[in-house]
């Protein structure tokens, strides 16, 4: 992700939101860069149950001057046009379709034009676009829930044009992330 942002960014606002970071190195990374990061989380326990004890934990980033917002991404949180690079790390495909295709298209109202959004998604393994369907149970039918390729469909919908894909297999037999690099356009 960090590798992403200093490949394509070419934001000057210097402010970034980071969706879901849950307990992430991410936003203290883009801090060090130089952005005025913002977290937004809603912290996952109450939907778990219990504390996840893992990426899943809610973190106040404040410690590192970095504001966290105890939120969902689809809530309306900032001004239009207000967040020079918003990312989100395998966040969106754990969330009903509806729910995702709310916070699409509120980081979209959010993404300057011409800023940059990174979104990972979770897949099924073994090569498929298929996204990962699960929390604690299956979310929605498969059919409901969607692939990447929806993903990428409805970011273009919403005026978030991809610039770059990759698939980044952390281990096939488990599960595979899609990474997309996407830009704000300019209407
Ligand atoms: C798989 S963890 C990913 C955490 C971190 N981004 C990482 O890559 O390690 C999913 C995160 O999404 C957060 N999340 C769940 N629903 C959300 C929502 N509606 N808006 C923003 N974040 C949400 C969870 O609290 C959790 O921190």
């Amino acid at each position: 992700v960090i590798a992403q942002v200093q490949r394509h960014d070419g934001d000057s606002t210097r402010t970034a939101v980071d969706f879901g970071a849950g307990k992430s190195p991410i936003p203290i990374g883009l801090q060090t860069l130089g952005f005025a990061t913002t977290v937004v989380d809603p912290d996952s326990e109450p939907m778990l149950g219990r504390r996840a004890g893992n990426e899943w934990d809610f973190i106040d980033y404040g410690g590192w001057g970095i504001a966290t917002i105890k939120a969902g991404m689809e809530e309306r949180l900032f001004e239009p046009a207000s967040v020079g690079l918003a990312v989100s790390v395998s966040v969106i495909e754990h969330m009903p379709a509806e729910i995702r295709r709310a916070a699409i298209a509120e980081v979209a109202r959010v993404v300057a034009p011409g800023g940059l959004v990174i979104f990972t998604l979770d897949v099924l393994p073994g090569g498929s676009r298929q996204l990962w369907n699960r929390i604690v149970h299956e979310i929605e039918p498969f059919s409901v829930h969607g692939t990447a390729d929806d993903v990428i469909e409805e970011c273009a919908a919403n005026g978030l044009e991809l610039v770059f894909s990759e698939r980044c297999p952390i281990n096939e037999s488990e599960t595979s992330v899609v990474g997309l690099v996407l830009r704000r356009t300019a209407t």
